[in-house]
């Protein structure tokens, strides 16, 4: 990285074209060294992925261009400011972002994120499910409450799938199919009761939006890897980032908003320096092809003006329609650290934790005990989702810290009280500029091809293409769906611009 950032240096000098003196759309053409193979824009699992693979297939001049000043995009891994001891398994250190690997293996081999976790020298350790329950007193649920969640989540998954399969209509949200399930039968309260807070727990709060937002038929059409076991890396995602990153030529801190591809043999790319040397100037590039991984929620926020400006010609009315119609998530982490796991120990055994809130569900209510798990991390972690947490982002973190806790210091008897957190730290995704969200859904009202009709590529020739997360028509919404999309627009732009 360190050699990379002094190449920049000298680079932006000879670019940059000072602010103020030419507007973007009247800079004067580059130089011809300013011509790449390749313009990656963003520096996420899907960019570098991109990179990687398009530099084995002998592309020979890469460049990724980052808006922030930082790598990695929705992956970062935070060092924690606590001592642990000698021989612990995995260092103290956090991920904001992505934390697990969904699915190492199954029928599909390795995820390639495990790959990657092994050769970047961070390795993994495997996750189970296990969770506990409890009631919004801090009470464990009983034998009656867990069996009537399961087998009511059992004929939800029949009623389901019957309804996928009796034409169903886009405009229906997954709660509009609670709601008729509901009506299906005489339903007692208990049963009502689990079958709601199920849904939530295990789709809202996976799918990150709320059970209005999500469609009825496309919002789970997304599939795992395998069969296998969820896995950390150990050394958290950071890792993986910065071992992808090697030998790539990386500019942060440049923001890209002007894409022309109006010529069909080379791609106008345009921007701006936001930080360090150049700050404040344009910058004028030119590609023989771009691959574009600006996340759902940034794309949607560009496009949202009445005349957007990002791409010239601007996107086709359809393709525009499609990346508005579908969803971008929320899923915010209220990490809580202490220096041991003491005085949870007996009580919080299972790696997951709900402690229910009846009137209000999912709110400050799923939670992640890293000590159960093979990182043994004093670290426990609270999840909000979709409306409810987007609602949460404008309080301080210390009412959002507060609230984390209020329903952990039930679990303890009277007269205890947890010890004070050492460190905490508490994300904000959408209000995040660079993303807007966590990850992309299928909101009501998508149709099974909006996704794909979204993320077309652009141009006569199609050298703009597009990656990400949101792109993958198996894997959306994860760190290795990102990266695949990343290497699939590699390999498609590779024998076009090389
Ligand atoms: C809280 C949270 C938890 C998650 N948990 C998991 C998990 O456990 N497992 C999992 O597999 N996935 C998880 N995900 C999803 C995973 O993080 C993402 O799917 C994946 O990291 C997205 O990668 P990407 O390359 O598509 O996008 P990003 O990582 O967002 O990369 C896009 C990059 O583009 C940059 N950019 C944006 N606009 C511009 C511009 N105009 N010019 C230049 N650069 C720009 C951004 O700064 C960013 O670096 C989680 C996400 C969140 C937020
Ligand atoms: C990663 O390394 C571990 C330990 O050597 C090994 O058991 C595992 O199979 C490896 N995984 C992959 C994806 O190579
Ligand atoms: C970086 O380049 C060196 C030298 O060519 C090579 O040995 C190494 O494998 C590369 N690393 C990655 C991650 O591509
Ligand atoms: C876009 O590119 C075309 C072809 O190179 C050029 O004629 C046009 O002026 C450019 N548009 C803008 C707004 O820069
Ligand atoms: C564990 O942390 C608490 C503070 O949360 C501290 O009082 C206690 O001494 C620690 N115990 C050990 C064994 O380090
Ligand atoms: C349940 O959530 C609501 C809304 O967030 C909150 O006001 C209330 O205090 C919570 N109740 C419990 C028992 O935590
Ligand atoms: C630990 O980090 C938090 C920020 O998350 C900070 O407020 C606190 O002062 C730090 N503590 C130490 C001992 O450095």
């Amino acid at each position: 990285m360190d050699e990379s950032m002094h190449k920049l240096v000298a680079m932006v000098m000879l670019l940059v074209l000072p602010s103020g003196m030419l507007a973007p759309s009247q800079a004067q053409a580059p130089a011809p060294s300013n011509v790449y193979d390749l313009i990656i824009i963003g520096s996420g699992m899907a960019g570098l992925g991109a990179a990687k693979r398009a530099k084995e297939l002998g592309v020979a001049k890469i460049l990724i261009l980052e808006a922030r000043d930082r790598i990695g995009g929705r992956t970062i891994t935070q060092p924690l400011n606590i001592t642990l001891p000698p021989n612990s398994p995995a260092p103290a250190a956090i991920d904001l972002g992505a934390a697990w690997i969904h699915r190492i293996s199954g029928a599909r081999g390795f995820n390639p994120m495990a790959k990657l976790a092994n050769d970047s020298g961070s390795g993994y350790v495997t996750t189970t499910e296990a969770g506990l329950s409890f009631d919004p007193k801090g009470v464990e649920d009983t034998d009656q409450w867990d069996k009537t969640y399961e087998d009511m989540l059992a004929r939800w998954e029949v009623y389901y799938g019957k309804y996928l399969n009796g034409n169903p209509k886009d405009t229906d949200s997954l709660q509009t199919v609670y709601d008729k399930f509901v009506q299906s039968a005489p339903w007692s309260t208990l049963q009502k009761a689990t079958l709601l807070q199920a849904l939530v727990t295990e789709i809202a709060m996976d799918y990150a939006a709320d059970l209005s937002q999500l469609s009825g038929p496309w919002s789970q059409e997304d599939y795992n890897w395998g069969n296998g076991p969820d896995a950390l890396p150990s050394r958290g995602y950071s890792t993986l980032v910065s071992y992808l990153a090697t030998n790539q030529t990386i500019w942060t801190n440049y923001a890209v908003d002007f894409i022309n591809y109006s010529n069909p043999a080379l791609v106008d790319v345009r921007g701006r320096i936001l930080k360090g040397t150049g700050q404040g100037s344009t910058f004028v590039l030119l590609a023989k092809g771009v691959i574009n991984t600006m996340p759902l929620g940034y794309l949607q926020a560009q496009l949202a003006p009445a005349t957007p400006t990002l791409f010239k010609p601007a996107l086709a009315t359809s393709q525009s329609a499609a990346i508005k119609a579908m969803g971008m998530g929320l899923l915010n982490k209220v990490i809580l650290v202490w220096p041991n796991s003491s005085w949870w120990s007996g009580i919080i055994t299972t790696p997951w934790l709900t402690i229910r809130n009846s009137t209000s569900l999912g709110s400050f209510s799923e939670y992640y005990n890293l000590a159960a798990t093979g990182v043994k991390l004093p670290v426990l972690i609270c999840f909000n989702a979709g409306s409810f947490a987007k609602s949460v982002e404008s309080l301080s973190d210390a009412v959002i810290v507060s609230r984390a806790l209020g329903p952990l210091q039930r679990l303890l008897p009277a007269g205890k009280t947890i010890p004070p957190p050492v460190q905490t730290i508490v994300t904000r995704w959408a209000s995040d500029p660079w993303t807007y969200g966590s990850y992309s859904y299928n909101k009501v009202g998508v149709s099974y091809n909006t996704r794909s009709k979204a993320f077309a590529a652009l141009g006569t020739l199609k050298r703009v293409g597009f990656a990400g997360e949101h792109t993958h028509l198996q894997f959306p919404s994860t760190a290795h769906g990102a990266y695949l999309s990343g290497v699939a627009e590699a390999e498609r732009l590779a024998p076009l611009v090389k």
